[in-house]
C-alpha cells in the first residue's frame, strides 16, 4: 500500500510566514465552507504559487480538537485533545483555537494573498482571526540574537519525527502541531552578558555551537528539551519565525513544532515551564512570555481531500484506533461546541 502522503510539513524555514489561526462560528453552512476548504486548499496554494514558483508557497491546515468533535466526530485521532495549560514556575495558557493555516513562502506577498482568500472562503463562519506574520532574520535568528532550528531534524529523520504511522492507522500521514506565541523582554534579555544568555540557550551566540556539557548549565534550553525514550531521542520538527512591532515594543518568537504525538512536545515545555526536576526550569521563559497555547491535528493530504467530498461523515479510513506509549489522548469536551473566542478567554456559550 502507497503510505499516505503528508501535507507540507517538511518544506524549508521560508523567508517570510502567515500564522493564521480562526475560531468558527458554529452551523452548518460553516461546516460546508470548512469541508469545501479543506478539499480545496491544495489547489488553492498551487494556483497562487504557480505565478512565482521560485518562491515555494506552501500551506498546512490544522484542526483542533472541539472542531474535530464538532464536525468530523468519529473515529478521531488519537492524540488530539486541547491544549493543555501548564501552570509551573511560569504559565503557558492555553488558548481556543478551530484551525491553523501555517503559510510559508520566499514572499510576503504570496502568504499575505492566500491568508486573505483562505478568510474570503471562510466567510461569515469566522469569529475571530489572529494573523501574524513572521520574517527570516538574518541568518535564521530569533529575535534574541540566536540562530533557531539548527538542531531540528532532516530528510528521513524529520518523517519519522512527524508522521504518524501505524501507532494510529487511520490516520497515518497526518501529524500533531502546537503554537505558541511568546513576547519578549528584550531590554531584560540585553541587560545580561552574553555569556549568561549562552548559558541560557546552551549555545555561542555567534557562531551557533553547542557549549560543552562540562559548562552547560541543567537549565539550558537545549538541555530541557532533548528528550529521550528508551535510550532514543525523541525529536520534533519546529519553524519557528521572529515576528513583531516595533512601534508597539512588540518583540517576538512564534513557536511551531510538529510530531508525530503532541506527547513528545507536552514533555519538552513541562520541563520548560515546571522544570526537570521541578523548579529546575527554562530561564528563557524569564524573557519570553506565552500568551498563546493551542495544539492541532494536520491531516495527511488524501484525508482533506476526502474531506471534501463527504458531507457527513468523517473520511478517515474505520479501522480501531489503537493506543500507544507514545501518544495519551486526554479526554476533551465533547459537547459540540466549538468554545468561540480565538486568543481571547473562551466564551462557552
Ligand atoms: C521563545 C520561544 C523559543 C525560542 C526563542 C527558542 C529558541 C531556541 C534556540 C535558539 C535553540 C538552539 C538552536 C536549535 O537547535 O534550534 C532551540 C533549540 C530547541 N528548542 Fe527552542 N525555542 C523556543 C521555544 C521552544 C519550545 C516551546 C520548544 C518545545 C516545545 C522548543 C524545543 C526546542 C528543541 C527540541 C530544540 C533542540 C534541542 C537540541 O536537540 O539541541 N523550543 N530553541
Amino acid at each position: 500500500m502507497t503510505p499516505a502522503v503528508p501535507q507540507a510539513i517538511h518544506a524549508r524555514l521560508s523567508e517570510a510566514a502567515i500564522f493564521l489561526v480562526v475560531t468558527l462560528e458554529p452551523g452548518p453552512q460553516t461546516q460546508s465552507a470548512v469541508r469545501e476548504l479543506c478539499g480545496d486548499l491544495a489547489a488553492l496554494a498551487r494556483g497562487l504559487g504557480f505565478r512565482a514558483p521560485e518562491a515555494e508557497l506552501s500551506c498546512v491546515v490544522g484542526i483542533g480538537s472541539d472542531l474535530w468533535d464538532a464536525f468530523f466526530g468519529d473515529p478521531r485521532p488519537a492524540g488530539l485533545h486541547p491544549f493543555r495549560e501548564i501552570h509551573g514556575v511560569h504559565l503557558a495558557p492555553s488558548t481556543p483555537a478551530d484551525l491553523l493555516f501555517h503559510i510559508r513562502a520566499a514572499r510576503m506577498d504570496l502568504c499575505f494573498e492566500l491568508a486573505t482568500r483562505i478568510l474570503a472562503r471562510l466567510g461569515d463562519g469566522v469569529a475571530e482571526a489572529d494573523t501574524t506574520s513572521g520574517f527570516r532574520y538574518f541568518d535564521g535568528r530569533d529575535l534574541l540574537g540566536f540562530v533557531d532550528g539548527t538542531e531540528n531534524p532532516a530528510g528521513h529523520e524529520a518523517v519519522e519525527a512527524t508522521v504518524i504511522g501505524d501507532e494510529d492507522a487511520a490516520f497515518a500521514g497526518g501529524s500533531y502541531v502546537i503554537v505558541q506565541k511568546y513576547l519578549h523582554d528584550l531590554e531584560k534579555w540585553e541587560a545580561l552578558p552574553v555569556e549568561v544568555q549562552e548559558g541560557v540557550i546552551g549555545r555561542k551566540k555567534f557562531s551557533d555551537i553547542e557549549l560543552d556539557d562540562d559548562v552547560r548549565p541543567s537549565y539550558a534550553h537545549n538541555v530541557l528539551t532533548s528528550i529521550e525514550e528508551d535510550g532514543e531521542e525523541l525529536e520534533i520538527l519546529r519553524h519557528n519565525m521572529p515576528f513583531g512591532d516595533p512601534a508597539r515594543g512588540e518583540f517576538g518568537t512564534y513557536f511551531i513544532g510538529y510530531a508525530r504525538s503532541p506527547e513528545r512536545m507536552e514533555r519538552m515545555l513541562d520541563n520548560m515551564f515546571i522544570g526537570d526536576p521541578p523548579g529546575n526550569y527554562d530561564r528563557l521563559l524569564d524573557v519570553s512570555r506565552a500568551v498563546t497555547g493551542s495544539l492541532f491535528f494536520v491531516p495527511s493530504a488524501a484525508w482533506l481531500e476526502a474531506a471534501a467530498a463527504s458531507a457527513d461523515t468523517a473520511p478517515s479510513a474505520p479501522a480501531p484506533v489503537p493506543d500507544t506509549p507514545d501518544s495519551s489522548p486526554q479526554p476533551s469536551a465533547r459537547d459540540g461546541s466549538l468554545g468561540i473566542g480565538s486568543l481571547k478567554t473562551r466564551d462557552p456559550s
